[in-house]
């Protein structure tokens, strides 16, 4: 692998590890204030995350390249409403997704055919992470504030569970 791109491998993900550390961030927000569905989905997302970091770290150990990690800013927002918490979650998939699709051009730049074919799995999953904010964000506008509708949303988030996500090119010890 280039070394451009094996750098650019380590700051995707050192993204995802601060990915990770943001959902960890907002679950607590939630867990704070009564909505322990809200911080039941933050927190299985902040497991994706991770998955989505190790995943990485593992391809570019399989490809014989080593990880440059990078400290973890600090993740804390100055959230106000559960609104604006996934306002900031669909501004951030948004730049990952830009990321990751940065990072696919660049291999597909750099002749790395199998990096190239390796990321679409990222590049696929982002936009099924941006779909489900999206949906997310309808149903919270739709709510407006009822704290009724509100809770019925947080119950139906409190359902979800996590499942280590399979990705192609990966070995099951990931
Ligand atoms: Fe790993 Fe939410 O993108």
């Amino acid at each position: 692998m280039k070394q451009e791109l094996s750098r650019a491998f380590s700051d995707q993900i050192n993204k995802e590890y601060f990915s990770a550390f943001l959902y960890l961030a907002m679950s607590n927000y939630f867990a704070n204030n009564g909505l322990k569905g809200a911080a039941n989905w933050t927190y299985v997302q902040y497991q994706e995350e991770l998955a989505h970091a190790q995943n990485l770290v593992h391809y570019l150990h399989t490809r014989s390249e080593s990880v440059t990690y990078a400290a973890i800013a600090d993740p804390s927002g100055a959230w106000s409403s559960p609104l604006e918490v996934f306002e900031a979650v669909l501004e951030h998939e948004q730049l990952i997704t830009e990321s990751i699709g940065n990072l696919a051009t660049l291999a597909m730049q750099t002749g790395d055919h199998a990096a190239y074919i390796f990321l679409q799995w990222y590049v696929t999953e982002q936009v099924e992470e941006e779909g489900n904010v999206n949906d997310l964000l309808d149903k919270l506008k739709l709510a407006n504030g009822n704290t009724n509708a509100l809770l019925m949303i947080d119950s139906q988030l409190a359902t979800r569970a996590f499942t280590a996500p399979v990705v192609p090119g990966v070995g099951a010890n990931a």
